[in-house]
């Protein structure tokens, strides 16, 4: 298993529509074995396959506590909905950006396994939400055109000034040899 790269906002590439996916073959298995390894590394709790430079329409995910209930969704669809809920969410494509963003509360999903088989499946609560935000993932669409440019430069300000802060804490801690 390879470890890849993530792509990270704002590179152009993150903004593609992807593609259907059509052939069931190992080279599909081998790339949702490769992004549930990288998602593992990076600590997320899901990722989409243009995150890692494929644009195509493949998302894995786990929100387990234990970190050992991978699921993997190929052309993923949400058929309906119900409610909303609000929570706060993060991307490893936006490194550091967090903040509240509101979403349907109960999806249904329509998807393929890996081999091509159809499933269904009704989600809510943290799934709900990790769904929702791998598919936008898959239309080009990231969580933070959710808020406005107002809000989103404050937020990159905060953070710009944490890590300054952060660099100034570690050059302090460095030794001079
Ligand atoms: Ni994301």
């Amino acid at each position: 298993m390879k470890r890849l790269k993530i792509l990270e906002f704002p590179d152009k590439r993150l903004r593609r529509v992807s593609e259907a996916i059509t052939t069931f073959d190992r080279g599909l298995k081998r790339l949702s074995d490769n992004m549930l390894m990288t998602m593992y590394e990076e600590k997320g709790i899901g990722l989409a396959a243009p995150q890692v430079n494929k644009p195509v329409r493949l998302i894995v995910m786990d929100i387990s506590e234990d970190r050992d209930q991978p699921l993997v969704f190929v052309n993923p669809v949400v058929s309906s909905f119900e409610g909303k809920v609000e929570s706060n969410e993060g991307c490893l494509s936006v490194p550091d950006i967090k903040t509240d963003i509101k979403r349907h509360e109960t999806i249904t999903l329509n998807a393929q396994n890996l081999k091509g088989t159809a499933i269904s499946l009704e989600a809510d609560g943290l799934l709900s939400i990790c769904i929702q935000h791998e598919i936008d993932h898959l239309n080009g669409k990231l969580f933070i055109d959710y808020i406005s440019d107002i809000k989103l430069q404050r937020l990159r300000k905060k953070v710009a000034k944490q890590n300054k802060a952060a660099r100034i804490e570690r050059q302090k801690n460095t030794r001079l040899i």
